[in-house]
């Protein structure tokens, strides 16, 4: 049995079909399980449940799912027989990084609290999803031209699905333990290439139009406190002009080449269409 948090989330439902698909037992783990759709076969519970990690052997555990009961979780998953975690980390660390960056500080403290259980672990860290593009849905829907900082921020964004199929493997193959895989798409794109890149695949014309940061600051991820904002905005800053990190550790994992952000948004059409 394998148990997966996150698991309506991008990469967790990815991970779950793949699982599931694969003839894998799986626990999804959802605050809505009613809601969370998931395909048939698979066991959804809460993470409150007691019996969550019942004949369970392996976790895949993702930070925000877990939150500041993590290492509650961990406890309870070690006591109860699991030994191996597969977790969803962070690219952001990393040797030389600004470890007081807020992102930096959540996934660090979760990735000691993993490596203090005593269980196996995977640490899978990628950097940029393809998915954050979601956050220019609602400009898309609503004209041709999208505002937002940093025209020239560059990434190498990483499909959900090729975060899944190496977390699939982590889970399923040995040799993962002890190990972390630095994950990234294929190929560096900045924020005004990823918009061009979907106005293609919605036959439209769209254009990223560049706007202070200080806006940005205001406005920018309305959920998210803004200390956090702020710090994300000045790592998005220095990474215009740069080259971004490219590796090819999923498809040295999964035999197949990481997805381009243009085949994302192909993917992806039907959220950004009107
Ligand atoms: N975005 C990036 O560029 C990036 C880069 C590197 C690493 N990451 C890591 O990847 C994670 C995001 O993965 P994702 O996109 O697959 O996740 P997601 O889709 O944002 O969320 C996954 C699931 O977690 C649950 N969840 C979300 N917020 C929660 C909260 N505050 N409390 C409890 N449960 C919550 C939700 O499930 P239910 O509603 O069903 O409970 C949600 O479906 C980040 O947390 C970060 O750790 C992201």
């Amino acid at each position: 049995m394998i148990v997966v948090t996150g698991a309506t989330g991008n990469v967790g439902r990815a991970l779950v079909e793949r699982l599931a698909a694969a003839g894998q037992s799986v626990r999804a783990v959802s605050r809505d399980p009613e809601g969370a759709a998931l395909p048939p076969g698979v066991e959804v519970t809460r993470l409150e449940s007691v019996g969550l990690f019942e004949r369970a052997s392996k976790l895949f555990l993702h930070v925000q799912a877990t939150g500041d009961g993590a290492g509650a979780v961990l406890d309870t998953a070690r006591a109860a027989g699991v030994r191996h975690v597969v977790m969803l980390s962070s690219g952001i660390i990393q040797d030389g990084a600004d470890e007081t960056h807020p992102i930096h500080i959540r996934h660090a403290r979760v990735e000691q609290l993993v490596r203090d259980s005593g269980m196996e672990w995977t640490f899978l860290r990628p950097n940029a999803f393809a998915t954050n593009a979601f956050q220019w849905a609602p400009q898309i829907r609503r004209g041709d031209a999208v505002h937002g900082p940093f025209a020239g921020a560059a990434s190498a964004p990483i499909h959900e699905d090729d975060i899944a199929a190496v977390a699939e493997r982590a889970l399923l193959d040995p040799g993962h333990e002890g190990v972390v895989h630095r994950l990234t798409g294929p190929e560096a794109m900045t924020n005004a290439e990823q918009i061009a890149t979907i106005g293609r695949e919605l036959g439209r014309e769209l254009t990223y139009v560049e706007t202070p940061v200080e806006e940005a600051e205001a406005t920018l991820f309305p959920h998210m406190p803004r200390h956090m904002v702020r710090a994300m905005l000045k790592s998005f800053a220095a990474t215009v002009g740069t080259r971004p990190e490219i590796t090819s550790t999923v498809e040295k994992i999964t035999g197949r080449p990481a997805r381009a952000f243009a085949a994302w948004a192909e993917e992806h059409r039907a959220d950004f269409a009107v």
